[in-house]
Parts: structure tokens; C-alpha cells; sequence
């Protein structure tokens, strides 16, 4: 069946497009938009009415042909073919009109919308502009601020205030979009002029310094990135050179953003994304558990209360059990703050704060959470505590509830066995602050059922969060990677970086935050309690040794106002300490470690390629089914710069063989300790591999 296809109502022609899931712009459906607007002006319809079948209008370029030759015709020139047409063009928008799908509605002559229907240019999410007079036709309908607020937060808008602004003409409120569109065409066709071209418009003004302020104003925000400033160039020309240059320089810039690593690497995130929340390979997707309405938390500290937080604003009823009195006081108060934070910033209506709030119940008592769905674990991560309380959960809950461990080390299989249905136990491990964080761990262990894994990949789906699922061993994939990485920054404190050079090297690179920012953040004493529990650290004294020295001196990190760095009351800004500084070099001294100017570059490099190196076992091993999930782990739990795709990904675009190469050296300068080559990176590194093309077990 045809992508696009034209009916004949009477005097008007509808075009829809009918190309599922989300009617995205492949080259049949250019090709097809362009037939039926000729076919149309040939059989000399008044109006031509331009919609879409399915759940949406247009969502957007085809992303999967991104990257490879572009095929005629391109979107532009379907553009042009329908500004050129002589009657006028409706586009009738639903659903999420999205990138290039608003593009062809600006190109069309008006736009009517239903109310729930949302437009936007999400393009800089992809490393890209909007490449199809998006830059131009947008500011002329809104001007440039607002053109530049949307294009550069990738944010899209509802239609009512899109309305509002200008960029659709009418919103259907009938409730039958076709019959109001066609309504709408078949008055702009009565008058008989020639329809008005967004085009012919010309952009506000605007006020001299404004291009360098609103550039000022992005830079954070924006920083590393390289389409945000092609978009303001875009918009720089919409106000300074006729339209068709300006629509000439905006195509270079698209094709500039489309040729460039960080685009390849957003790309490679958008279907990694996707691909990850999928079951994986063997687990039947038809595999249901039951249907969860009431979700226990165990542990009311800041996890549980994040974790409960996050359940009661997608609708579910939630228990949190916690054995002291005062502690859970306490998360029950953390839960009000948040739900009073969001109140606050008008991110939660009041009316949805109540609600929240009556869906919560706190308890001491374990027959509280007897009849719960699932019950997700989030107590002191020892191992003791939690086994203590997967049996007494056993004991107390229905046969068939689910019963999920938030560790984010410890093993998932010896957990499952303090119980009688290790079928029924996996890991969910969230991030901090679980309420904002979008990863989940999920982790399968040895025995957890099909069934159990698809409920909880359902559980991560509803939370609006991405559920990654992962095999069980230390630290999962996030967590023993950082081992690596961590390994890597506490080892140039003694060779002789600064924390500061460490942390500003990996910043510059990309990272959110440098490791020694991150591990103050976080709290020294939560990494360092974590080794005391491993029984598997290598035997190394030169292993986490300032973070440990820091702890046993009691600087914690922030919360202690003093960690890897010192911090002034109120301020959360690292300030770099001469006390440290001394310390490092003590501690170098009697360990014997030689010191030596470092450069950022090894920094970078030994800190990324011991992620790698780590990712690499790990995808070996089984415990990711894909290097992409690898790259959705990291960009989405630890602050990895998205537009480097994750770390296998960043790995891909350099070369295996140059990584190999370059681990080969670490090896043969540093040891074999932590740089022994994984058979996958040497396989890879000398065949010319890549790692997105490998696949566990295959
Ligand atoms: N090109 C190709 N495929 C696309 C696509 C596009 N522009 N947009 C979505 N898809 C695919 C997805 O990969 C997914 O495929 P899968 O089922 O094989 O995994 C499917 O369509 C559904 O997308 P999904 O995101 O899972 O559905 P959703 O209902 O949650 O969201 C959208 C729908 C349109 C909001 C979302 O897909 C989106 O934001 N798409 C990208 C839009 C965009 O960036 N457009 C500008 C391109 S220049």
C-alpha cells in the first residue's frame, strides 16, 4: 500500500500520510507528497487538505536514513512544491509534530491543530538543526527569541499556546480534525487570492545586543556542543540576508551538523535508548507479571523516599516500612518536601501533591506490606541487612509479589537465596536522587523469571524512567565500570595530577562533573564502606588510597565540609585544599610512587579507556546484551557527555584498534594489574572490529 495517498472530497483533495509508527519523512513519503499535490492541482481542487494517519502528524525526518546519501527529493524541495502550489495547503496536526514534520506544516499555507496536539524542533537533541527553512520560517511566525528558545531547548510546545504565538492559525475543538480542517481549507480557497507564504513575512527586529546576550545566556548550557550556535547563526541570517540565502547557509550548517561525531553519537543514543527498554534477547516480551497497584519501599532514607516519591507520582499506592521510628519520620517529611519542592516550582499542581500524599502510607509493622505487588528493597547496603530482610519479606508477602533489591553492588543471586522464590527477586538499582535520575539497573539474576523481568522493564516504563536490564556481578555494569574509571583518578592523585587538574581535564572532555567533585557529592564514606564489604580488591596499597585516608581522617566530602576539596558554609563550590595537597604527597612518598607532570590528555585517556577496557569485559561476559546499553547506562546513571554517545560508542568512533594500541601501552608502562587487554578489545582492536556489531553469545 501506498505511503501517501489522495482522495477526492468534492472540490478539495486530501493527502494523508499514512507511513506507521510515526508517519516519519522516508524518501516514499517526499516522493509521495510531492505526486499527490500535482495530481491534486491537475484535477483542479479548490484546497488541499494535508493529514496523517495514525497515532500522529509527522514526527520528523526519517532518522534511519540520516547518515547515509539522501535521496531525492529532499525535503526542501517538497517545501518548495508546496508553497509553490496555487491553491491553498491545510496540514491537520495531532499527535507530536515533531523537526521536519513541522517544517512541512510551516511549508504548507495554514495549520490547524487539535488542542492535545504538541509541535516542536527537538533537532538539537540529535546534534542537528532544523535543515529545511525551520531556522527561517519559525521567527518570521514568532520571532527570534522564541524561535530560538524552541529550537535551542528542543522543547516541543502544546498547540494552545502554539496557537497563542502564531505558528497554528485555528485549533479544531470539534473533536473531528479532518471535517474542521476541510472546513478551514475550503475558506481560505472561497476568497481566491493567492495563499499567503510564511516566506514573504519578514522577523521582528531586534535590539542590537541581543544575539550576544542570548548567546551568553546558552553558554552553559550548551556547553561542547556544536549545534546550538549554528541554530543562532540560522536565525542571525533570517534577520540579516534575503530568505534564500539565508535557507542556503542553513543547509550547510545542517549538513556540517549531520556530518559531525557529536550528531552520530545523539543518534546512536535515540535508538540505543530505545533498543535498551526492550526486552532482551530470550526473555518473551508476552511474559506478563501481575498487575502492579501497590508497590512497598523498605528503607526510608533518601533513596526510599526518592524511589516512593517517584511511585506515588505515576499513580501507584505506596508503603514505605522502615524499623526506626524516627527514620521514618524522617522520609515520610522528605516525601512532603518534595512533593512541597514541586508545588513550589509549579511542577506539581497542589490538588496532585494531595493525592500523592493520600495515596502514602508509613509503617514499622512487615504485615503493612503483606499484600503489596512488589516491594522494592532500599536498605543499608550490607549484605547481612539485606539477606535479614529478603527472608523476613518472604515470609510476609504473597506468593506471587515481586521482591526487588535497590542495591548497586552486591550480589543479586545471594539475595534471592535468603528467600524461598529466588524466581521472583531482581535487582532494580536506582540512581540518586532517584526522583530525577532516569536509569534503572535492572538486574536479572541466576533464577529471576521471564515474567518478573518484564514487569519490572513495565515498572521503569511507567516511572518514565529507562530500565537497562543487566546481569548480575559486582556492581553490575554501572558500578564496576566506575571501578575502573575511580581506579584511574585516585591513581594520578599519587603520580602526581592535582584533584583539580583531574577533575577540570575530565570536565573540559566532556564529563558533567569531574570524579573528586562527584565523590565529595556523593560522600567519600559511601564508596569507602562499599570496599569493606568486597572481598575481592586487588592487592594494591596504592588502591582508592587518598579517598580512604580522606575518609579515616573524617572528611567525608561536602556534608563535612571538607572531602577531596574544602567547601565554605553555604557554598557548594569546590575549593581546592594545600592540606590535601600535602597529603597526596605524603602518602605518594612513603608508598613510593614517583611524581611527574601529568597532561590532560592522559588523564582523559586513562580515565575513559579504563571504562572501556571494564565495558569491554563486561560485554564479553554477557552482562550487557548490547554496547548500546552500555552507552545508555553511562550517558543516563554517571554523567557521561551524551553528544560522545557512551563510552563503547566513543570507543567506536576512535577506532577499537586505537584503544587497543593505546591499552596495549597502559600494559606495558603500568602493568598488567589493572590494563590486562580483554580478549574482546584484542579481537576487536586487530580485526577492525567495532563494538556496536558484536553480540553476546552469538
Ligand atoms: N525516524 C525514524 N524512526 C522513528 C522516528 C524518526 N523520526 N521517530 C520515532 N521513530 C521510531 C522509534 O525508533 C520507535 O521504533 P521501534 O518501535 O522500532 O523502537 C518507534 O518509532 C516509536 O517511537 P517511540 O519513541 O518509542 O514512541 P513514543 O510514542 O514514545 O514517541 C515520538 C514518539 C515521535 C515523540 C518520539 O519517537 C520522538 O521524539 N521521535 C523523534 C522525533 C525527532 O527527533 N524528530 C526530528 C528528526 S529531525
Amino acid at each position: 500500500m501506498s505511503v501517501v495517498r489522495l482522495e477526492l472530497e468534492g472540490r478539495l483533495a486530501v493527502v494523508t500520510i499514512d507511513n506507521p509508527p510515526v508517519n516519519a519523512l522516508s524518501q516514499a513519503v517526499r516522493a509521495g507528497i510531492v505526486r499527490a499535490v500535482d495530481e491534486a492541482e491537475d484535477a483542479g481542487a479548490d484546497a488541499i487538505v494535508l493529514c496523517c494517519a495514525g497515532r500522529t502528524f509527522v514526527a520528523g525526518a526519517d532518522i534511519r536514513e540520516f547518515g547515509k546519501p539522501p535521496k531525492p527529493p529532499w525535503l526542501p524541495e517538497v517545501i518548495a512544491r508546496i508553497e509553490a502550489c496555487r491553491r491553498p495547503v491545510v496540514a491537520a496536526i495531532h499527535g507530536t509534530t515533531l523537526g521536519g514534520g513541522l517544517e512541512l506544516a510551516l511549508g504548507c499555507h495554514y495549520r490547524i491543530a487539535v488542542p492535545t496536539a504538541r509541535v516542536g524542533f527537538p533537532e538539537v537533541n540529535l546534534g542537528l538543526i532544523p535543515g529545511s527553512g525551520g531556522t527561517q520560517r519559525l521567527p518570521r511566525l514568532v520571532g527570534a527569541e522564541r524561535a530560538l528558545d524552541m529550537m535551542i531547548s528542543g522543547k516541543p510546545v502544546g498547540a494552545v499556546e502554539a496557537a497563542r504565538v502564531g505558528v497554528i492559525d485555528r485549533l479544531a475543538e470539534s473533536g473531528d480534525l479532518l471535517d474542521e480542517a476541510m472546513g478551514f481549507a475550503r475558506e481560505q480557497a472561497s476568497g481566491g487570492e493567492r495563499p499567503r507564504l510564511i516566506r514573504d513575512l519578514s522577523v521582528d527586529p531586534v535590539d542590537p545586543g541581543f544575539f550576544s546576550d542570548y548567546r551568553k545566556r546558552i553558554a552553559r548550557r550548551t556547553r561542547g556542543l556544536m549545534s546550538p550556535e549554528r541554530i543562532v547563526r540560522c536565525v542571525e541570517a533570517a534577520l540579516q540576508v534575503p530568505i534564500d540565502e539565508a535557507l542556503r547557509q542553513e543547509r550547510e550548517h545542517f549538513f556540517e551538523c549531520m556530518a559531525s561525531p557529536q550528531s552520530s553519537a545523539l543518534r546512536h543514543l535515540f535508538f540505543a535508548e530505545r533498543q535498551a527498554v526492550k526486552p532482551p534477547p530470550g526473555v518473551s516480551p508476552a511474559a506478563g507479571g501481575p498487575e502492579i497497584t501497590h508497590i512497598a519501599v523498605i528503607g526510608a532514607g533518601t533513596m526510599g523516599a526518592g524511589i516512593a516519591y517517584s511511585c506515588l507520582g505515576v499513580g501507584f499506592r505506596v508503603t514505605v516500612l522502615d524499623y526506626d521510628e524516627a527514620g521514618l519520620a524522617r522520609g515520610r517529611k522528605t516525601i512532603e518536601g518534595l512533593y512541597e519542592g514541586g508545588v513550589a516550582r509549579g511542577k506539581v499542581s497542589p490538588a496532585k501533591a494531595e493525592d500523592g500524599l493520600g495515596r502514602l502510607t508509613t509503617s514499622q509493622d512487615y504485615g503493612a506490606v503483606a499484600n503489596a505487588d512488589l516491594v522494592i528493597e532500599a536498605v543499608f547496603e550490607s549484605m547481612a541487612v539485606k539477606e535479614q530482610v529478603f527472608a523476613r519479606l518472604d515470609r510476609v508477602c504473597r506468593a506471587d509479589t515481586i521482591l526487588a533489591t535497590n542495591t548497586s553492588t552486591l550480589d543479586v543471586d545471594r539475595i534471592a537465596q535468603a528467600t524461598g522464590r529466588p524466581e521472583k527477586v531482581i535487582g532494580t538499582h536506582f540512581f540518586s536522587p532517584a526522583h530525577i535520575m532516569r536509569l534503572v539497573e535492572i538486574v536479572r539474576g541466576d533464577a529471576t523469571g521471564d515474567a518478573v523481568i518484564i514487569s519490572a522493564l513495565a515498572l521503569a516504563k511507567r516511572l518514565r524512567k529507562v530500565g537497562v536490564v543487566v546481569g548480575n556481578c559486582f556492581g553490575f555494569v554501572g558500578n564496576r565500570m566506575l571501578y575502573g574509571y575511580g581506579r584511574e583518578s585516585q591513581l594520578l592523585l599519587l603520580e602526581g595530577a592535582a584533584p583539580e587538574q583531574i577533575d577540570g581535564a575530565l570536565q573540559e572532555w566532556g564529563m558533567a562533573m569531574g570524579p573528586h567533585a562527584v565523590g565529595d557529592l556523593a560522600g567519600l564514606d559511601v564508596g569507602y564502606s562499599v570496599r569493606r564489604e568486597r572481598t575481592d580488591l586487588p592487592d594494591d596499597p596504592r588502591f582508592y588510597r587518598m579517598a580512604d585516608v580522606l575518609v579515616e581522617a573524617g572528611r567525608l566530602g561536602r556534608k563535612t565540609g571538607k572531602g577531596m576539596y574544602r567547601y565554605e558554609s553555604g557554598s557548594r563550590a569546590p575549593i581546592p585544599d594545600p592540606e590535601v595537597e600535602s597529603w597526596i604527597a605524603r602518602e605518594a612518598d612513603a608508598l613510593g610512587v614517583e611524581r611527574r607532570a601529568i597532561d590532560a590528555q592522559e588523564i582523559v585517556e586513562r580515565c575513559i579507556y579504563g571504562l572501556i577496557v571494564e565495558g569491554a569485559r563486561i560485554l564479553e561476559e554477557g552482562i550487557a546484551s548490547r554496547s548500546g546499553d552500555i552507552d545508555v547506562v553511562w550517558v543516563n546513571g554517571y554523567g557521561f557527555p551524551r553528544h560522545r554517545g557512551g563510552p563503547m560508542h566513543y570507543a567506536d568512533t576512535i577506532g577499537v584498534d586505537k584503544i587497543y594500541a593505546r591499552v596495549c601501552e597502559f600494559r606495558d608502562r603500568f602493568g598488567p594489574m589493572y590494563w590486562e587487554v580483554p580478549n574482546l578489545l584484542e579481537d576487536l582492536g586487530r580485526s577492525g572490529g567495532k563494538f556496536a556489531d558484536f553480540k553476546p553469545g552469538a
